[in-house]
């Protein structure tokens, strides 16, 4: 028999067949996905102590299946369930059923995503992917690819734009150039800093525009910007639009971002990590996101609204391949790379940063053929209105209060401090004590400087009688801070 525990292992030890330690799994998972929207979210434990516990450091007799699933059982008997009603501290929560199949499945068949002939199927799907992505936002001729997340992409993007800007940069790199300028809402996401820092441009090249009430960049602001970096002598050549930022849930208009850019000829990419689901929904898309078929780019994140398993992202871009290739490829790849007959690309991983490259083609494959472009918008335009719910139980609570207004899927709310108290300090008091006692885990963030609560609904087993009860708790351990204060 195939020795599944590897070489030179204990032979007494390995009591099981692989086919029982499939069923052994099976069972395992089942139960575990049942049970994650039952009692506490988490058993929260400080790190010392669940060091302890764990104990990782133990003995263990190379080769013993019981053993190794004693592992995996004190694994989810302390892992945060995300899919538990409690969990609504991130963009995402839990993974959809057939997503969760795509990744047992990948795991199963454990290739790398760069090649055709290591990965035919997923190489199709991922094309695929690309080209339904591609005729739904509007950029039917255009190019893309999976990557690791948003973050990446955003770099990505900067990355294509700065090539295209300065032909030259690739082999001469930024030395003796024109300086180089990205700017963007001064409430989106760090990555973007992260990208100026890793593109060599440095973070002095990267201008951060004002944003207006509705957490928006300011257009106005950004004219004056661009108008004085270009007098400078500067080149202002990237413009991210955020759909959807972090902490707020704001919109950039699109519209001024594209009259601009006739007068200064940037690329402007639109981050949609968070609320770029809106697309699947003609309704909110036309709401949110109306011009996005000019934009140069375009990123969404599966993993977060639609809830595809973590990391699953496209990036999208007007141009060709050969665009993004002039961007990303570099090197010697003959030993591995391959084109089609036609010239045309064959091997994803040519149009990629990374050499191997994860499979996440599958997982958004079978979500897609499972619930369509209708149930991922059905999806979004429910969570929208578990939203619109929230923030009026918020509005008529007498100790809650919102911290701004809504602009989207962002619920940003506190519990009311008495005068005079600190109502940044009550409040990560009220956060933690909840996700001490496991019962809620919320995020937080400030904006405009005040400290909020940030309630986000991207779970499937959330509804409105959830929302009843996290406000309720969130009431209550205030009042009960307050009492003992
Ligand atoms: C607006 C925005 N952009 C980008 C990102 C980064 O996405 P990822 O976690 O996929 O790298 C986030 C993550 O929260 C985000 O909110």
């Amino acid at each position: 028999m195939y020795n599944q525990s590897g070489y030179g292992m204990n032979k007494q030890k390995e009591q099981m067949k692989p086919e029982q330690v499939f069923s052994r799994l099976a069972q395992l998972a089942s139960r575990y996905h049942q049970q994650q929207g039952q009692g506490d979210y988490v058993v929260y434990l400080e790190p010392g102590e669940l060091q302890q516990r764990l104990d990782l450091a133990r003995e263990s007799q190379s080769g013993d299946w019981e053993e190794l699933f004693r592992w995996v059982e004190s694994y989810l008997h302390y892992a945060v369930k995300t899919g538990h009603p409690g969990y609504i501290n991130r963009m995402w929560a839990g993974a959809n059923l057939p997503s969760i199949i795509g990744e047992m499945v990948t795991a199963l068949t454990n290739t790398s995503a760069c090649t055709y002939e290591t990965a035919p199927v997923s190489t199709l799907m991922e094309k695929y992917l690309i080209q339904t992505m591609l005729n739904l936002v509007g950029f039917p001729h255009g190019v893309g690819q999976m990557t690791t997340g948003s973050s990446n992409a955003n770099m990505i993007a900067m990355l294509a734009a700065r090539n295209r800007h300065c032909q030259s940069v690739k082999e001469q790199g930024l030395f003796g150039q024109q300086e180089l300028f990205a700017f963007v809402n001064e409430e989106a996401h760090y990555s973007l800093d992260r990208a100026a820092n890793i593109l060599g441009l440095g973070s002095d090249h990267l201008i951060k525009v004002p944003a207006d009430s509705r957490g928006r960049m300011d257009a106005r602001a950004l004219a004056e910007e661009l108008e004085r970096i270009s007098k400078a002598g500067g080149k202002p050549f990237f413009v991210t639009a955020t759909a959807g930022t972090t902490v707020r849930g704001g919109y950039d208009h699109l519209e001024p971002l594209l009259a601009l850019r006739e007068r200064y000829s940037y690329w402007l990419h639109v981050d949609g990590a968070w609320g770029g689901s809106v697309v699947f929904s003609p309704k909110l898309r036309a709401y949110y996101l109306p011009d996005l078929e000019q934009a140069d780019s375009f990123t969404l994140d599966f993993h977060k609204m639609p809830g595809t398993a973590l990391m699953c992202n496209v990036l999208l871009m007007q141009g060709n391949c050969s665009m993004l290739r002039q961007a990303l490829s570099a090197g010697d790849e003959s030993y591995i790379f391959r084109e089609g007959e036609d010239g045309s690309v064959r091997d994803l991983g040519t149009l990629s940063l990374q050499c191997g490259r994860r499979v996440d083609s599958l997982k958004w494959f079978l979500d897609w053929k499972f619930y369509g472009r209708e149930g991922m918008a059905r999806r979004v335009e429910g969570y929208l209105k578990l939203c619109e719910y929230a923030q009026a139980q918020i509005e008529r609570h007498d100790v809650l209060e919102m911290v701004v207004p809504r602009e989207s899927f962002n619920v940003c709310f506190r519990f009311r401090a008495p005068a005079g108290m600190d109502a940044a300090g009550l409040n990560t008091a009220i956060r933690e004590r909840m996700q001490q006692q496991g019962r809620y885990l919320v995020g937080t963030g400030f904006v405009k400087g005040e400290l909020a609560l940030r309630l986000l609904i991207t779970n499937i087993r959330v509804g409105r009688p959830e929302i009843d009860d996290f406000l309720a708790t969130v009431a209550r351990t205030g009042r009960e801070i307050l009492a003992t204060a």
